[in-house]
Parts: structure tokens; C-alpha cells; sequence
């Protein structure tokens, strides 16, 4: 399965914040709306649009600070006529892969609502195994990518992990 993540712009924006999860998932991740309006304001979340060849098919956000060593997958969905087709795995290898070259990072880390087990599955498919830690209820998941731990400064592990924070808004 083919992905390409493209930059939001003012010709994709409205297909974007009008896509969607299914009923029973709008817990599971903030609304795109919000996750664009958090990136604008905070300056370090990378929002991108998921296409499967011309059809955009979801929405993902991540974000490193050089000096942290600690990346983060802030967001993932896939519009719900489109899951189960393997767009969030491409979409995330592709993310993965992206954050492993940044300079000087150490970890990965996400995390998910503890009933989000599709979510959980897929993450532990790359790797990213459970801390113990539970932050805002969710469950906090890392790819260690180095020995040495990862000290992360100026910000708390919820600042911007939490996949289901913020779906108040929708
Ligand atoms: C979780 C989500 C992103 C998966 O998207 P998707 O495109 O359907 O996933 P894929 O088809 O790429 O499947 C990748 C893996 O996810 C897991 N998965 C996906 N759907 C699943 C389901 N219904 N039950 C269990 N595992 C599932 C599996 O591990 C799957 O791997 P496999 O196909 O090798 O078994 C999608 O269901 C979604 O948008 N959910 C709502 C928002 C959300 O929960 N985001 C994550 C927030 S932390």
C-alpha cells in the first residue's frame, strides 16, 4: 500500500477537516479542526494529509524539537470509508521513518485510549511497546531508538502525545 503525505494547504484543508472516524472512534482522536488549530499554535506539530494515490484517505501529526530526543506521533486517523486497507500502516512507516533521521532523537512515543486496540496492535507491530505510564488516561507507548535514555526537556509527556485529547471538540 501506497501513501504520500502531502502539506495542508488552502486547496486541501476543507476535504481534510471534513474527514472523518467511525461513530464509535470519535473518543479516540481529536478532531482534525482542533489538531490543525494546535499546530498552528504551538509551532512544532507537522500535520500532513494522507493520500492513497488522488483520494485523500486521513490525517497525521508529529512532531521533534532537536535537544528533546524524543519524537512524537501527536495524531493518525483514517476516514472510516477507508480503514482497514492499510492506510494508517503506510502512513505511519512513513513516519517512522521520517522521525528516525532526525537529529539526535533517542525515542518514539505515542500513546492511545486503553480500549483503542486496534490502535494498540498497531503500534506494537513497530515497536512501540508500553511504558507502564498512563498519562490523561491514555496509555503511553515507545520505540526506544538508542541506549541512552531520553531526558526530554521544557515539556511533560502530555503535552502533546495524547491521541483521544481535545476529541471534546467535536
Ligand atoms: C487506528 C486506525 C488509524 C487504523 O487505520 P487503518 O487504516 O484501518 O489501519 P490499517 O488497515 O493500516 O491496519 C494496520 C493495523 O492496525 C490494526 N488494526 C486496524 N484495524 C483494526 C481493528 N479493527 N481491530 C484490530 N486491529 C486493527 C492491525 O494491527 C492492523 O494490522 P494488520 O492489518 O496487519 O492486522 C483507524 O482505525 C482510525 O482512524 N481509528 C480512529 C482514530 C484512532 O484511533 N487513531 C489512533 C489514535 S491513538
Amino acid at each position: 500500500m501506497a501513501v504520500t503525505l502531502r502539506e495542508i494547504t488552502m486547496n486541501n484543508f476543507i476535504e481534510c477537516i471534513g474527514l472523518r472516524v467511525g461513530e464509535a472512534q470519535k473518543n479516540c482522536v481529536a478532531s482534525n479542526m482542533h489538531s490543525l488549530a494546535e499546530a498552528k499554535a504551538d509551532k512544532v506539530s507537522n500535520p500532513f494529509v494522507i493520500y492513497g494515490d488522488k483520494q485523500m484517505v486521513g490525517f497525521i501529526m508529529y512532531d521533534y524539537t532537536i535537544g528533546e530526543h524524543r519524537g512524537y506521533l501527536s495524531r493518525l486517523m483514517i476516514d472510516a470509508r477507508f480503514q482497514g486497507k492499510g492506510y494508517a500502516r503506510a502512513a505511519l512507516a512513513e513516519v517512522m521513518e521520517r522521525l528516525e533521521r532526525m537529529p539526535g532523537i533517542r525515542d518514539i512515543q505515542t500513546s492511545f485510549d486503553p480500549e483503542n486496540h486496534a490502535a494498540e496492535s498497531l503500534y506494537a507491530s513497530f515497536g512501540l511497546a508500553r511504558t507502564g505510564e498512563l498519562v490523561d488516561g491514555e496509555v503511553i507507548v515507545r520505540l526506544k531508538l538508542a541506549e541512552q535514555r531520553a531526558s526530554p526537556r521544557g515539556r511533560s509527556d502530555s503535552a502533546n502525545s495524547a491521541c483521544r485529547k481535545y476529541a471534546f471538540d467535536r
